[in-house]
């Protein structure tokens, strides 16, 4: 096998069994709505992960522990692999046609990121030496969330009978499964000539999705065809004779529609129609409809690098996935560290949602698109609240889990569910984030202070007054490096908390300023003392403890942090690596090495409380220290690098990053693509090359560019409205699409933009200052 790099697409040249279910990750294609691994239209006997996902439809697997410990959740919900509605069964002079068994040649799997379709081309000679050429092309429409298109052609290279048997399949499971139970009921099924339908229910929740296929068939000799339904499987049939040079097209359009958009009793009905529809349509049609979808979105997210094609298709593969993987339609939906790509994670909501895809959608998407994704946190406030009064906290805080579906917590490892409790920071600061950007005050009114007021009382709880020290402290915590915990006072989780505790007090000012009414309103239905509370809020965030070295003046990441050997990463052997999968927990436990950013975190959210020889020094200290053994680390510290000039550094991160999962550098891209981390990958470029940042309501740059490109450029939206910047060897061209002319700081100076009027600069002179070009 051999993979191609291309701007545009993923190649993959020759059959590797070895590499089937890591291709299977990396092709996967889907709309938001639902999506799937690269499975094979026909039956694969070899190792596969079959996945196809629909969002939001989950199933709550009992908690399996060893030991029980009070608070932990009932469940875990998984994002279940659901019907499997793309098979065509092959059937060539009798025998299956099954890539593990014939002979596989010119196989090439194309994963076209331009249009989202993904094609398969082999040619097949079977044990009796009858040899045909398959082309299947596939893609979930963007522009009609709920069809799928299969478009299957066999063309034989020598006489052959043909048995194509396109079905939908109920009789799925998941690998993933804590007893290991079946999850779906199949309720209805039924087949006619030319088309066929399957209704499924989820066990316990009582999710319904209905499938429904309408399928078109050309070929020049006669066919034979029969429908047939069973208790989990509907097909059609179809038997020909082809004679060498001659082929069939079997086109497979698919409806896909759920209980979560449709009354239950109607769904066979409305898979029938969408299929039905899509096959009026035809694949012409739906194709030119799904590529119009699709190059809309790449106008305003892509990424252009030139110079360095693995680093395009790099960045290009992240906003691909991101963009399959949310849309932002719909606000019950969020993003699973593995998207529609595989079953680890369970599909749920982590905090990768608010720390690193929203500063992506923020940028690359319409405002309403971060909206949903923080109104999906606003309407499980609700629960938020249950979930601290589970723990024993009171007056209406507010924990947030660390992985959830609907609100409920899901994660039943004490040290992470009960403490790595800094997750609730990232979803004020989204707030702050997703506001800065809009300029949508109006949304801490609607929704936004509610959830503030809720996470301000989590932490002035959590937070407990020691005599000792006479500060504030907040104890047994894991922070975002997992590598420790029950941990206290970790630096990244105090800075964040306390932070929560002024900006809750500021958007309280700000609602009373815009909307005094509704802050009335707030304030009635949380209950809230506005002069005990707030008093309280200041004097925590005031007082808080922050652990440092009184010999060097370094942020600590926690209490007694220099207790632990001081050795660096480069001192680890690198047999050894990565450290989790060759170490005892124990070990790391103890040892002083860090899994992702975590002091580094809080320097990344709130660089301008430290000046560059701050920066550089907890930089220094802790890059040393840290593994990057989560996708989420390299991503910050490529920005924090790049903002220090270290661009070599800056550079190395970016890759790590960006081609994580082409490039397979964890050996486990078989188990699903690490979609929260692609969010970084794009931070990575905009953020840390291009210095993007917005200081003191402005939007403001600070471009370098990588040794390695001749030039990079990039589009976001701020408030709405397109900008363009474009970083060459020679100088950065801005380009604004707003209405009225804008403000922008570049290299620390202020530009007026006009709409239309490209500003070109020259990169700074020795001195630092830029050069305006004439
Ligand atoms: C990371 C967490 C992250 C989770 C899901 C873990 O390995 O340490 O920060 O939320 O993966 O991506």
């Amino acid at each position: 096998m051999s993979s191609i790099v291309n701007e545009w697409s993923i190649i993959e040249e020759g059959f590797d069994p070895e590499r089937h279910e890591a291709s299977e990750s990396l092709f996967s294609i889907g709309n938001g709505h639902m999506g799937q691994r690269a499975n094979f239209e026909e039956r694969y006997s070899g190792p596969s992960l079959q996945g196809s996902y629909i969002a939001g439809i989950y199933y709550p697997d009992k908690t399996r522990v060893g030991w029980w410990k009070n608070g932990y959740p009932e469940y875990f919900a998984k994002v279940l692999n659901a019907p499997n509605w793309i098979g065509i069964d092959v059937v060539v002079n009798g025998h299956a046609l099954d890539l593990a068994t014939c002979k596989v040649e010119d196989f090439r799997r194309v994963l076209d990121m331009k249009r989202g379709v993904l094609t398969r081309d082999f040619i097949a000679t079977m044990a009796d030496g009858a040899r045909l050429k398959i082309e299947a092309l596939r893609f979930v429409s963007m522009a009609r969330r709920e069809v799928g298109v299969v478009r299957y052609r066999a063309t034989a290279l020598s006489d052959l009978s043909l048995h194509l048997r396109p079905y939908l399949d109920g009789d799925v499971t998941n690998r993933d499964s804590n007893y290991n139970e079946k999850f779906w009921n199949i309720q209805e099924t039924g087949a006619e000539a030319g088309k066929a339908f399957l209704v499924a229910q989820t066990r316990k929740l009582d999710f319904r999705v209905g499938f429904a296929m309408a399928l078109q068939i050309t070929a020049k000799g006669e066919i034979a065809s029969s429908a047939a339904a069973g208790a989990t499987m509907a097909d059609n049939v179809f038997v020909l004779h082809l004679k060498a040079g001659e082929s069939v097209e079997l086109v497979k359009y698919v409806g896909v529609v759920t209980s979560e958009d449709h009354p239950k009793n109607t769904l066979r009905a409305k898979a029938e129609k969408a299929a039905q529809a899509a096959m009026a349509a035809g694949v012409s049609t739906l194709f030119a409809e799904h590529e119009a979808k699709w190059a809309d979105i790449w106008n305003h997210s892509d990424i252009v690098v030139e110079g360095d094609a693995a680093a395009q298709q790099g960045i290009r593969f992240n906003i691909f996935h991101l963009n399959q993987t949310y849309t932002g339609e719909d606000e019950r939906l969020n993003i699973g560290p593995k998207g529609f790509t595989g079953e680890k994670y369970g599909g749920s909501t982590y905090w990768d949602t608010e720390a690193f895809c929203i500063p992506f959608y923020i940028c690359a998407a319409p405002a309403r698109v971060t909206r949903n994704l923080l109104i999906y946190r606003y309407k499980h406030l609700e629960k938020a609240i249950e979930n601290a009064a589970k723990l024993g906290f009171k007056d209406g805080a507010a924990l947030y889990p660390m992985v959830t579906m609907n609100g409920e917590e899901c994660h039943n490892e004490w040290e992470i569910t009960f403490e790595e409790i800094h997750r609730n920071g990232a979803i004020a600061y989204a707030i702050f984030n997703y506001i800065q950007h809009t300029g949508d005050e109006a949304y801490l009114a609607e929704y936004g202070l509610e959830v503030l007021i809720g996470i301000a009382r989590f932490w002035a709880q959590r937070a407990t007054f020691s005599s000792d020290k006479g500060k504030y402290v907040i104890l047994g915590v894991t922070g975002p490096n997992e590598y420790e915990n029950n941990v206290n006072n970790n630096w990244y989780t105090n800075t964040i908390a306390s932070w929560c505790l002024d900006y809750a007090r500021e958007a309280i000012g700000i609602v009373g300023h815009i909307a005094p009414d509704r802050l009335g309103e707030i304030i009635t239905k949380t209950k809230l003392d506005r002069a005990q509370e707030l008093a309280h809020w200041e004097a925590v965030a005031k007082g808080m403890h922050y652990p440092v070295d009184p010999r060097s003046g370094l942020f600590l990441q926690q209490d007694g942090y220099l207790d632990k050997e001081q050795v660096t990463v480069a001192d680890l052997d690198s047999q050894e690596r990565p450290i989790n999968q060759h170490w005892s927990w124990d070990r790391i436990l103890r040892s002083p090495f860090i899994k992702q950013a975590d002091l580094l975190m809080g320097f990344y959210l709130f660089e301008d409380r430290f000046d560059a020889e701050a920066h550089r020094r907890h930089f220094d200290y802790y890059e040393a220290r840290t593994v990057h053994e989560s996708s989420l680390s390299p991503c910050t510290h490529a920005v924090l690098a790049a903002r220090l000039g270290l661009m070599e550094k800056a550079y190395a991160m970016y890759l790590r990053t960006a081609r994580l999962d082409l490039d397979d550098y964890n050996h486990e891209v078989e188990e699903g693509l690490h979609i929260t981390s692609m969010a970084g990958t794009w931070l990575a470029i905009v953020e840390g090359f291009g210095g993007k940042r917005i200081k003191n309501g402005k939007l403001s740059f600070d471009p370098q560019i990588p040794a390695e490109w001749q030039k990079y450029a990039f589009r976001l939206l701020y408030q709405d409205q397109p900008v363009e910047v474009s970083v060459s060897r020679d100088g950065v061209e801005v380009r604004y699409g707003g209405p009225k002319p804008l403000t922008v700081a570049i290299w620390g100076a202020d530009h007026v933009l006009t709409p239309g009027e490209p500003l070109r600069l020259s990169h700074a002179d020795s001195a630092g200052m830029p050069r305006k070009l004439a």
